[in-house]
């Protein structure tokens, strides 16, 4: 394992992933809970927490968005069901699908065909979850497709129609569309059913609309940003945290970082902490966001660079080389919340977490 000295982590709390998990399936009970674990779980850790769930029974499966996603849970022991949630391409990806028992989602007849192929060429049954487009504009096919790729699986007699899903574009914004939404999703599964189609999972919910609106929870939900604390009623689970490397007193005047992008009004102590937009520490915070350090809000210095910031700690007596900052979470009574940072760079809450670079171990605690 590769030694880490620099002391910038991303810290995940495997107790609030494991008491949103428990909340989600309560919430969602008789639906099964999909963990959608996606982009390194919104950056969290894919593997530490995939295993999590499957050895408390906190989820029934796992959503990732690529075959490759896919391989790395079951090359870390992952043997839950893993659905992949993104359409597949190059068709070849199919061949690796079916041989790690991935279920793949099939968007369009010519996917159906590329996969009924390679189900047929590896003679091994392929599972597959139809999409349906209902409104997001993303991938799916419409109805009378859908219906087409339906019959089409069914006649190659080598894959099986699993599941049919949609996605939602608005659950916690505009509650008439996605009304709209799950009411053409519900109207094509009765009429897959009127076809025929038996025990097919149906499920549209993402985390906001698995909590707040019962009607779309069907046969399962597929949660991400809730299982993660960064939705409202939730727990959240990660800490993005560093130490200072360096500090000086400075003179009314003296400038801070590139382009002089802050100037000392007064004499000031500043500290240097070894955390920036390589790290996934935007530079859209600089002179914006606050480090809380010995329990204080302290203000970024000017802008953030690649490796280091500069953080304000004149009012913390005792701030020194070693003294712990928190740029994202709790520390005493204070905590900097993924939305504060994200309204501070123009964001989402799910693009924060998500951009934590690969460079930032990822430590779980208890
Ligand atoms: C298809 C699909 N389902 C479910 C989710 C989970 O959404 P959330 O993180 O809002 O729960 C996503 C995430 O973007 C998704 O793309």
């Amino acid at each position: 394992m590769a030694i880490t000295l620099r002391p910038t982590v991303a810290e995940i709390r495997l107790s609030a992933v494991r008491q949103n998990l428990q909340k989600l399936k309560r919430l969602a009970a008789p639906a099964r809970v999909l963990f959608v674990v996606k982009a390194n779980a919104y950056g969290h850790g894919a593997a530490a927490l995939a295993r999590l769930a499957e050895s408390e029974e906190l989820a029934w499966g796992f959503g990732v968005s690529s075959v490759e996603e896919g391989l790395a849970l079951r090359e870390s022991g992952i043997a839950s069901p893993v659905l992949v949630l993104g359409s597949l391409y190059p068709f070849e990806s199919f061949v690796e699908a079916i041989n790690a028992d991935l279920m793949v989602t099939i968007a369009s007849l010519d996917a159906a065909r590329q996969v009924t192929e390679a189900a047929k060429k590896l003679g091994k049954k392929a599972v597959c979850h139809i999409k349906l487009e209902t409104g997001m504009g993303r991938i799916g096919a419409r109805r009378p497709s859908v219906l087409k790729i339906y019959d089409e699986l069914e006649r190659s007699g080598a894959v099986c129609a699993a599941g049919l899903y949609t996605h939602l574009s608005s659950a916690d914004t505009d509650q008439d569309y996605t009304a709209r939404q799950l009411g053409f999703f519900r109207e094509t599964a009765g009429e897959l059913q009127a076809r025929g189609a038996r025990g097919l999972v149906l499920h549209a919910a993402n985390s906001c609309a698995a909590a707040n609106i019962p009607e779309s929870r069907f046969d399962m939900v597929r949660c991400g940003i809730a299982a993660y604390g960064l939705a409202e009623g939730f727990e959240p689970a990660l800490t993005l945290k560093t130490r200072i490397v360096f500090i000086k007193n400075v003179r009314e005047g003296a400038c801070i970082s590139y382009d002089r992008s802050f100037r000392a009004n007064r004499p000031m102590k500043i500290a240097t902490i070894p955390a920036g937009y390589g790290d996934g520490y935007l530079r859209r915070f600089s002179n914006k966001a606050d480090v809380l350090i010995g329990g204080r809000r302290c203000r970024v210095l000017g802008n953030v660079t690649m490796d280091m910031t500069m953080v304000d700690v004149t009012a913390v007596k005792d701030a020194a080389v070693g003294s712990e900052a928190v740029l994202l979470g709790r520390q005493g009574a204070q905590e900097i919340t993924a939305q504060e940072l994200a309204g501070l760079a123009g964001t989402i809450t799910y693009e924060v977490v998500t951009l934590i670079s690969g460079r930032v171990p990822r430590v779980c605690t208890p």
